[in-house]
């Protein structure tokens, strides 16, 4: 019986759940030429989203060329138009050697040198650019646009992990130098999406920042319940076994409805269960969940000052008003400016979020193991 559910992946064609209407959001704007930011907390989805979303449009044939990349590990402006070249390139075939061609033709005398992995000649991904020269960025950043008229098909390009590039050398000079060109792009529909929120969010709605009005920015929420049990159930009957509704819906609401979570759960819950799930399958679940994140947790909240403490204690008990007079006192925290810090350190530490003025926790296990550990 193979375990229908997957964390900690992208989730692929099968598995995914809804997000109908992201999809058609997303997909349209790809299509018309409207640039697309999507923002949202880590593990609520955009990847799996954005590729979903791809997917779908190659079954529809829908004739576009996606280049995607992921700025998770690149450091410097050189680094970054490497990667761009590089993605860009591989969207335009799927054969190593049309791709180093296509190279030749765009990128005149600054082509790098492309080795092939010899013990796999066969698979087209398995090749590697040597630059010799400092790449351009001039024909660099034009190459989407370049690609798409050579190709004529629209260019759709994603990257991923986009807040990266605050922590480049010269961030907002480099962005100047990216809007500069890929705003006069006619052919290539940009897609950057990312999870630190605070930067995003500074790069694309601050008046003074280069990403400004650069298209639509999407806020991608949780999956709701509806779509978690229906989803849940039917994974389980595929694997052989059961599990009743309203046990599905615990596991979603217990997970606050966060997908990396939910399907952890569903994971463990399956896991744990022979034929049919009961009450006591539930608790064992999150038992093992509380238990395999104890020393993480704990790390979190060592030499935490009472202030903060009380903060989450507050959250816990369901609290918004955290400035009034009453909380302030009831809660140790200080003074309301002291509650300004407090919010700013729990969201830095990655305990809390801050979501269109509402706080969550920022894992739903968190709450849970607190309460166990301080019998709050
Ligand atoms: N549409 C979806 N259906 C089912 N599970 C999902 C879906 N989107 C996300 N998940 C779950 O959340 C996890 C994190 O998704 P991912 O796309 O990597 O998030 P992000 O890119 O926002 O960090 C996945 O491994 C999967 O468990
Ligand atoms: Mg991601």
């Amino acid at each position: 019986m193979n375990n229908p559910f997957c964390y900690g992946t992208t989730i692929g064609p099968v598995g995914f759940v809804n997000r109908k209407a992201d999809i058609e959001r997303l997909s349209r704007n790809m299509v018309n030429g409207i640039n697309t930011m999507l923002i949202s907390p880590r593990r609520w989805g955009k990847s799996s989203l954005v590729l979903q979303t791809l997917h779908q449009m190659k079954d529809k044939q829908v004739k576009v060329l996606p280049a995607k990349m992921d700025l998770f590990s690149v450091r410097t402006e050189e680094e970054f138009l490497r990667e761009f070249a590089k993605s860009c390139l591989r969207a335009t075939s799927s054969r190593w050697d049309d791709i180093f061609n296509n190279a030749r033709e765009l990128l005149g005398k600054i082509t790098p040198a492309i080795s092939i992995d010899t013990k796999n000649p066969e698979s087209d991904l398995s090749f590697e650019f040597h630059w010799q020269s400092k790449p351009d960025p001039e024909v660099i950043l034009n190459l989407p646009q370049k690609i798409a008229e050579k190709k004529k098909k629209r260019m759709i390009v994603c990257i991923d992990e986009f807040q990266n590039l605050a922590s480049l050398p010269d961030p907002v000079g480099f962005q100047k130098v990216l809007r500069s060109y890929w705003q006069q792009h006619q052919n290539v529909s940009y897609c950057l999406y990312g999870s630190k929120r605070h930067i995003l969010n500074e790069f694309f709605t601050d008046s003074s920042m280069p990403f400004y009005r650069f298209g639509d920015i999407m806020w991608l929420e949780k999956i709701a319940e509806e779509h978690w049990t229906p989803f849940i159930m039917k994974a389980f009957l595929k694997s052989g076994k059961e599990i009743m509704e309203e046990l599905a819906t615990k596991i979603s609401l217990t997970m606050d409805l966060h997908p990396y979570y939910v399907q952890q759960m569903a994971y463990f819950v399956w896991n744990l269960t022979e034929k049919t799930v009961t009450e006591q399958t539930i608790t064992a679940a999150i038992e093992e969940m509380v238990r395999n994140n104890d020393s993480f947790f704990i790390s979190k909240i060592e030499g935490m000052p009472d202030s903060q403490i009380g903060f989450i204690k507050a959250l816990i008990d369901g609290i918004d008003q955290f400035s009034s007079t009453q909380n302030l006192q009831k809660y140790h925290l200080g003074t309301s400016a002291n509650v300004i810090k407090i919010r700013k350190y729990l969201t830095q530490k990655e305990i809390i979020d801050q979501w269109q003025m509402k706080t969550s926790f920022a894992d739903p296990v968190f709450p849970i193991w607190f309460k166990r550990r301080f019998g709050y």
